[in-house]
């Protein structure tokens, strides 16, 4: 078949398909996935009565998930959760919603699906528990269809989450339904829940052997003939093979069939192009469609090597990842698909290509974002296994649950073609023991039931093979090690024959726009572990001159430097991309959020954003830092990171300060330069020729407020942002690097506002607000559509300043 014909036969079955919809009983429809995100009611505390139809939730809030309670609240030093956890409030919440079904929803299999629930989800359907799910990343469903009620009856779904018991993490975890909700509804014969499974065997130039299981499933009161047939489409939307396999399945039956398909001239799927497939699985009983579902493909290969370390499609290549915890800053743990995708947008215009889940199952979200925006993806089940690390974690339920949920994580992300790694766990306990051993086996034994065309690795910190268990099970694919940059270079000897990842690095530490001089002093903060600080900054800040770094860990620049040229390392993952609330590491409260991060919560690049992005991305670089505000006479160190160059030469108020190139394994190079306000120039030349130029220059007073939104036309969807820059500006447009006033918002029209930051981790201010302090001369405004199209008009008031406007679009 040409092209045509395959486009016209595909159209045919569509067709076929919606006449067999239009004339089929009520209980073969195809799938409507019906996004159950809104109209819930929310309280907090416990109401036990609340799984009665008949308990009155008038007086309860409305609202719309995903949401995430902790993150409404106000920051303390009390909460049980502790600055560790984020120091914002946790505790027990409830949800219900209300919603009718049509009277031929009755001979449909009805399900429910949760993405995530922040913890122990407990679930009632007019007044029947279907269950609880202790652990708050794994995704879960319940059957609805035998408790529904249809027609003019209404049904209640009505779910308690429980987060009391604390801490019960080392890092913030939000609390809430904050994942999706969606209600499915399809035939009585149909594909099951996460039913589809493929794989790439065979990859070739000339074609690509793609295996398709698909799992079915009769729910319906009648033996059915049936045909399960499976499309591929390329990104076109043009099919490119089709398979067919009839079978029948008796009342209650399931199977699982197998497709086999060629695909001619597969695109493979890269980090540069993320080519994607799709397969459309449709089941038909005769003519009458009773199912479709949708399964993302891509075709790629890919090899751990132990001498010669990671390749992609037959391509060698270093694994250049970070490690992120799941919250969305200011909007908490609530998921939201454009705040994770600004995130992936920043760090690949970084130069990163992979990212690392720490250490728990992510959003669906994420995982179909780095499907299509190329990032590989280490998919990360556990932080702990039956030994704890904070007293009400994940190991109190580790024996009744652990198979389910990474059986779970394996099934429902297994078809996304960024996942190639597996970890089973981070930093475990049971890594120094004998029972590592047994444990390891076991967890590895339950991914290779499910899924054997990925690597199965663990972030261990042990590296002496001898008093490593987890190692010792000799049941990983992939060694991962964390901060052992400095022992790397005996792995070959410690390790012969093993495939080695540096699965967690650097901890390097900064406050966005601070800097400590002098700049060249390396500082390991704190001394340990458990012992506050005792030197430090009064106004809990940490230098964002490359040079401070949790004592585990190294500078941006020292582990960069190891690992750039080891070949056997497949690459990297760096802790972390972003800053991440909890984990303040290493002042006490009031600081509540990460340092760790090379972005900060607002997501502002810190200055070693450029350092990596000179040494990753393809893009020509040259940043030069510190702002240029001092005192007079002060010796300031001016670095500069560049690339694609032989040299930078400097210039404060037209005259040269010098030309320098890096040497030997520099990664920037410095000027001491005694401070007069003025213009800094900076020019990057190679073969005497200029490549780049930047300019920076010293700032007069606080004159104005600027806004500068990421975009100005967003989808009115009630569900899409636009990241609204605020700055603190002189006359001239120039940031006022230390500027910290207040700036209050209005905003009217199809828009409302979700969240304000500034990054700075000890700032006390609550997110959810119409106003901000800006933070060395920043702060962010975040603004959601509401669905009806129209404009969004935004005024950003700061006294004694000249206001700032804008207006957003926002489209159907
Ligand atoms: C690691 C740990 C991370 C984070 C980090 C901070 O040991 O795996 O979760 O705590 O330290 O440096």
């Amino acid at each position: 078949m040409n092209n045509m014909q395959k486009i016209l036969s595909f159209i045919l079955v569509l067709s076929l398909a919606v006449l067999g919809w239009n004339c089929s009983s009520s209980e073969d429809k195809e799938r409507q996935v019906i996004d159950f995100n809104n109209g819930w009611r929310f309280q907090l505390g416990d109401h036990p009565n609340a799984i009665s139809a008949d308990f009155d939730v008038s007086n309860w809030r409305e609202l719309n998930l995903p949401h995430d309670w902790s993150i409404e609240g106000n920051f303390s030093e009390d909460h049980p959760t502790k600055p560790e956890g984020g120091a914002l409030p946790a505790g027990i919440g409830w949800y219900r919603k209300a919603f009718r079904l049509p009277t031929e929803a009755k001979e449909q299999s009805i399900w429910i699906e949760f993405d995530g629930v922040y913890r122990n989800g407990e679930v009632w359907i007019n007044g029947h528990r279907l269950g609880i799910r202790p652990n708050g990343y794994s995704s879960f469903k319940y059957d609805l269809s035998e408790y529904l009620n249809y027609g003019d009856n209404v049904n209640v779904l009505a779910v308690r989450v429980d987060n009391s018991q604390q801490p019960n993490s080392r890092w913030y975890t939000g609390s809430g339904i904050y994942r999706n909700v969606r209600l499915i509804r399809t035939g009585k014969v149909h594909v099951e829940h996460w039913g589809t499974y493929i794989t790439t065997p065979e990859i070739t130039d000339s074609s690509a052997t793609v295996n398709m299981e698909v799992m079915v499933k009769n729910e319906g009161s009648n033996e059915r003939k049936l045909t399960v047939r499976s499309t591929i489409l390329d990104a076109e939307g043009i099919e490119v093979a089709q398979e067919e396999h009839a079978l029948t399945l008796g009342k209650g039956g399931s199977a699982d069939i197998m497709h086999h398909f060629t695909v001619p001239s597969p695109k493979l799927w890269s980090t540069e192009q993320p080519y994607l497939y799709k397969v459309v699985t449709q089941v038909f009983a005769g003519m009458q469609l009773m199912d479709d579902y949708q399964t993302p493909l891509g075709i790629r290969y890919f090899e751990f090597d132990a001498k010669k370390g990671f390749s992609l499609n037959g391509k060698p290549m270093k694994i250049l990842g970070v490690c992120n915890h799941h919250d969305l800053g200011a909007l908490g743990a609530a998921v939201n698909k454009r705040a994770i995708e600004r995130r992936l947008e920043i760090l690949k215009e970084m130069g990163v290509n992979a990212i690392r889940t720490a250490h728990n199952p992510p959003a669906p979200e994420l995982l179909e974002l780095c499907d299509e925006m190329g990032f590989i993806v280490q998919d990360e089940a556990f932080d702990v296994w039956k030994k704890k690390k904070v007293d009400a974690d994940s190991h109190l339920f580790w024996d009744e649950w652990h198979r389910r949920d990474l059986e779970d994580l394996i099934l429902r992300d297994r078809n996304h073609p960024s996942i190639m790694m597996w970890s089973i766990g981070n930093e475990i306990r049971e890594q120094f023991d004998s029972t590592g051993i047994s444990i390891t086996k076991e967890l590895v034994r339950i991914v290779k039931e499910l899924d054997t065309t990925r690597v199965v690795t663990c972030a261990l910190t042990e590296n002496i093979p001898s008093k490593n268990f987890i190692y010792q099970s000799k049941a990983l694919d992939l060694l991962g090690f964390n901060y052992k940059h400095k022992d790397h270079k005996n792995f070959p000897k410690w390790y012969p024959g093993e495939k080695l990842i540096a699965t967690e690095n650097m901890s390097a530490l900064a406050t966005r726009g601070h800097y400590d001089l002098p700049s060249d002093t390396i500082m390991r903060w704190p001394q340990s572990y458990d012992k506050p600080l005792e030197t430090g900054n009064e106004d809990w800040t940490v230098s964002a001159y490359d040079q401070v770094s949790a004592y585990w860990g190294s500078t941006h620049e020292e582990t960069w430097k190891s690992i750039k040229d080891q070949d056997f390392m497949a690459g990297l993952f760096v802790w972390t991309g972003f800053d991440y609330l909890g984990e303040p590491i290493p002042y006490p409260y009031p600081a509540r959020s990460s340092y760790f991060g090379i972005v900060d919560l607002a997501g502002f690049p810190k200055d070693s954003y450029y350092m990596y992005k000179s040494e990753w991305a393809s893009d020509t670089v040259l940043h030069v830092f510190p702002h240029w505000n001092w005192e007079e006479g002060q010796e300031v160190d001016v670095w500069v990171y560049y690339n694609q160059a032989d040299e930078v030469e400097l210039f404060l108020n037209g005259e040269s300060l010098g030309t320098k190139s890096k040497e030997g394994d520099d990664l920037h190079v410095m000027w001491r330069v005694p401070y007069e306000p003025g213009t800094l120039r900076a020019v990057s030349r190679k073969d005497g020729k200029a490549i780049l130029e930047k300019k920076v220059f010293t700032a007069g007073d606080a004159q104005k407020v600027t806004l500068a939104p990421d975009r100005k036309i967003i989808k009115a969807d009630g569900k899409d942002l636009s990241f609204i820059t605020v700055s603190i500006c002189d006359m001239d447009g120039n940031m006022v690097p230390d500027a910290n006033n207040m700036v209050n918002f209005e905003i009217q029209g199809e828009g409302k506002i979700m969240g304000v930051d500034n990054g700075y981790q000890a700032s006390l201010e609550p997110f959810k607000a119409n106003y901000r302090k800006a933070f060395n001369g920043k702060c962010l405004l975040i603004v959601q559509s509401t669905k009806d199209a129209g404009e969004i008009s935004i005024r950003a008031t700061s006294e004694h300043l000249q206001p700032g406007e804008v207006v957003l679009e926002t489209v159907d």
